[in-house]
């Protein structure tokens, strides 16, 4: 695993793009970043659980989609993220839920605000590579992952991997640098924060590294979707 004594400034760069975020992200994604959230989505709201927290909520998307999803409002919505203006937008989008509010928690997610055993299910959605890659917090955050969860919990991670052919990986990655450093940093006026999420995207982990990561923390069975 990979770690460095100076991480990139990352709750920086996230205090500066919300006004862009979700525009930039359907642009550069073709819409299949929605599409991913609503799958992840259906499947929390339809196991059962009474309680959910979205891990890096960033605008909200993931956990509004659960809200949609839950007509009966049997479910105890929260998020987190330690981005001010992130969790502005999210209470702003979730507002419009008709479902009882969201309770959004700021704070990183290194030390979460939470008891032990707390929540029935927690998910995270494109911020997994944020707090995994280049991030002297990894093990701790990854203890928190767990920490929070109820026994039998469930942790759903959405996240890009590696594409294991040469030529697909090749196509994957000159294509994050230019739908993310050129369209991401124009859009949004700031290219460090957008070269960063190309440069991550591009040297994170292998599906099998994440997976060992995420055994290694204590969850007793990992599946891929
Ligand atoms: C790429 S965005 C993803 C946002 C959202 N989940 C989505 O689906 O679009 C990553 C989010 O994670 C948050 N984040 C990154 N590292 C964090 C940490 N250590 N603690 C709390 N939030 C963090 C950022 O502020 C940002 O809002």
């Amino acid at each position: 695993m990979k770690k460095t004594a100076t991480p990139p400034p990352l709750q920086n760069y996230f205090t500066d793009v919300p006004p862009k975020y979700d525009l930039i992200n359907r642009v550069m994604t073709w819409g299949f970043d929605q599409r991913y959230r609503k799958r992840m989505a259906k499947m929390i709201a339809s196991s059962g659980v009474t309680s959910f927290l979205d891990i890096g909520t960033g605008t909200g998307d993931l956990v509004y989609q659960v809200g949609l999803r839950d007509p009966e409002d049997k479910i105890a919505l929260s998020g987190l993220d330690f981005s001010a203006t992130m969790l502005e937008k999210a209470a702003e989008k979730t507002g419009t839920l008709d479902h009882s509010p969201v309770s959004f928690h700021p704070g990183d997610a290194s030390q979460m605000p939470f008891e032990d055993n707390t929540f029935e299910s927690a998910g995270i959605a494109y911020a997994f590579r944020n707090m995994m890659f280049m991030n002297a917090k990894t093990d701790e955050i990854l203890h928190e992952y767990h920490r929070i969860l109820k026994p039998g919990g469930k942790f759903y991670a959405l996240e890009t991997s590696q594409p294991v052919f040469f030529l697909v990986r090749w196509l994957f990655h000159l294509y994050m640098h230019l739908a993310a450093t050129v369209f991401g940093g124009i859009v949004s006026g700031n290219f460090k924060a957008y070269h960063y999420l190309a440069w991550s995207t591009n040297n994170f982990h292998s599906r099998k590294t994440i997976t060992k990561m995420i055994k290694g923390t204590g969850f007793s069975e990992v599946k891929h979707y």
